[in-house]
């Protein structure tokens, strides 16, 4: 006969903070979100540290380039998803890693006989307002000029006009070469009052482009994350099927960390993969694994070598694992077991093992709630898919800005490699995720600073000054029993109703 699980299976929304005594040094200002990012032995550094709990979901409409960029830029980390190929996922990796603070490559580009039209098209996709103009429209074709909002005006010019016939001409802009520092480009933009610099390399191709904006912003980011030779640091999925084609090409890449992404890893073929990773990289290469949701789980994995443990099986917005399955737990309940096992194994090993609570938050409360219940760190996937930043669409609907957002389980995404199934997707004939929109949100940079300093602020409520602490004093109560609604698809609009049904090919 069945046992019965002992544990409870609560949700986020179940619980708030009782606050506690601050003294006049508990102000947001004082606080650090620093956290340790892979495991460590007592008394030691951890190798890896973010300077703000935040790492971005293994997904496709989640973590791409641009999006990884701009949270390196705020002190998080982004996982690169492996539902593409290793060579990709690798390119990805790699352009995150040599990518120049500062330097733009424009993913916008215009041709010479494109109209207003496309300009506008373009603006309402990508936000953007400078656009540059390439003979062949590629980023990094011939440059031919630049169109920005001044060029036209809307309510007069001709949709049909020609983008030649308006743009600002390569021979009428300042450009600068490859060679120029950022501090030198930024001097010809005050010198030459203009916002963009085109960089042009000796053949008149276009490189990238230099904002004012940019550099501003660029010398305000205190908690940017940066590996040892100043590029950003970056993470990659990956699963347990292909590891031994794909782990070579994104450590050669450049990848500080990688993470197994898995719907369920309390299973051997975690422990497969792990072992193959050591025994070819040794302790070099940082993998993370889950997700489990329980003591049990989190020992198997800290027993095989996993650098971090991932917490969390059905509490993802667009998941739909437990209605499929009928697998999971509230992801409060998870977290907090698997949090106690963490301190446990700390106490009798000397080895810290950071937990990441993965899916279901909500509301910025819900990140400090999860901090306080011991998560070293959250992945978030419905929270960064609404930013510019995301690799998805910004589409108009009904008059409202949405983005596109959808399920590693989808039918949409085909990632039937996160579901270790025995090395045949055709086992899987059922989806595990929806296909999405969710409510555009502007630039990450605005968007996480809004949510920490909320989180700062509940930890000055608390009377803590950094995680730690948060995690000894806060004090945590639970309020009612609304678990159910984690359960379904949640804080999202349907698409399509079918969309959460069977899988048809
Ligand atoms: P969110 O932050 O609530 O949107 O949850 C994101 C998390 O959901 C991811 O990090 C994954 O762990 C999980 N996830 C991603 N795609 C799927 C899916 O299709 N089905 C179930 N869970 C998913």
């Amino acid at each position: 006969m069945a046992t019965f699980f002992e544990g409870e299976s609560h949700t986020f929304s179940e619980y708030l903070l009782v606050p506690g005594y601050s003294s006049h040094e508990n102000v947001p200002a004082n606080v650090s979100l620093e956290t340790p990012l892979v495991k460590f032995r007592r008394g030691e550094e951890p190798p890896i540290r973010m300077n703000v709990p935040m790492v971005s979901a293994i997904m496709q409409a989640v973590s791409g380039p641009r999006l990884a960029i701009a949270l390196a830029q705020q002190g998080g980390i982004s996982f690169i998803y492996g539902s593409q190929t290793p060579e990709s996922e690798a390119a990805m990796v790699r352009e995150v890693k040599t990518y120049k603070a500062g330097f733009v490559v424009s993913d916008s580009t215009l041709t010479p006989d494109m109209t207003l039209a496309d300009v506008l098209e373009m603006r309402d996709r990508t936000g953007h307002t400078t656009m540059p103009v390439t003979a062949d429209g590629s980023p990094t074709g011939p440059f031919r000029g630049i169109v920005t909002s001044r060029d036209y005006r809307v309510s007069r010019d001709d949709r049909g006009k020609r983008v030649f016939e308006f743009m600002t001409g390569a021979k009428d802009c300042v450009t600068a070469d490859p060679s120029t520092s950022l501090k030198a480009c930024n001097d010809i933009i005050w010198d030459h009052k203009i916002n963009t610099l085109p960089i042009v390399d000796a053949q008149g191709n276009l490189v990238s482009l230099v904002f004012r904006k940019d550099y501003d912003s660029h010398k305000s980011r205190p908690d940017e994350l940066l590996d040892e030779h100043k590029r950003y640091i970056v993470g990659a999925g990956i699963n347990t099927r292909d590891y031994a084609e794909r782990v070579p090409l994104l450590v050669e890449a450049g990848a500080d960390v990688l993470c197994i992404d898995s719907s369920e890893g309390f299973s051997e073929w975690q422990k497969l993969t792990l072992d193959w990773v050591r025994a070819n990289y040794g302790d070099s290469v940082k993998v993370g694994a889950g997700n489990v949701v329980d003591a049990e789980g989190f020992r198997y994995l800290a027993d095989c070598g996993a650098d971090f443990v991932k917490v969390g099986i059905g509490g993802g917005s667009i998941c739909i694992t437990r209605e499929q399955k009928g697998i999971g737990r509230g992801q409060a309940s998870a977290l907090i077991d698997v949090c106690r096992a963490r301190d446990e194994y700390f106490e009798e090993t000397g080895v810290y093992v950071p937990v990441c609570s993965d899916g279901g938050i909500v509301y910025d409360y819900h990140m400090t709630l999860a901090l306080a219940m011991g998560a070293d760190f959250l992945m978030l996937g419905r929270y960064f898919a609404r930013f510019d930043e995301s690799p998805t669409r910004r589409l108009n609907v009904n008059g409202s800005y949405v983005k596109e957002y959808w399920g590693e389980g989808s039918a949409r995404a085909r990632n039937w490699a996160r579901y270790d199934l025995g090395g045949d997707k055709k086992g899987l004939s059922f989806v595990e995720g929806v296909d999405s929109y969710v409510p555009y949100a502007g630039p990450l940079k605005d968007n996480v600073e809004s949510s920490l300093t909320k989180v700062r602020s509940t930890m000055c409520n608390c009377g803590a000054l950094d995680l730690v602490q948060l995690r000894e004093k806060a004090r945590i109560t639970l309020v009612s029993a609304t678990s159910l609604v984690e359960g379904g698809a949640h804080d999202v609009m349907l698409k399509d109703s079918n969309s959460d049904g069977n899988f048809r090919s």
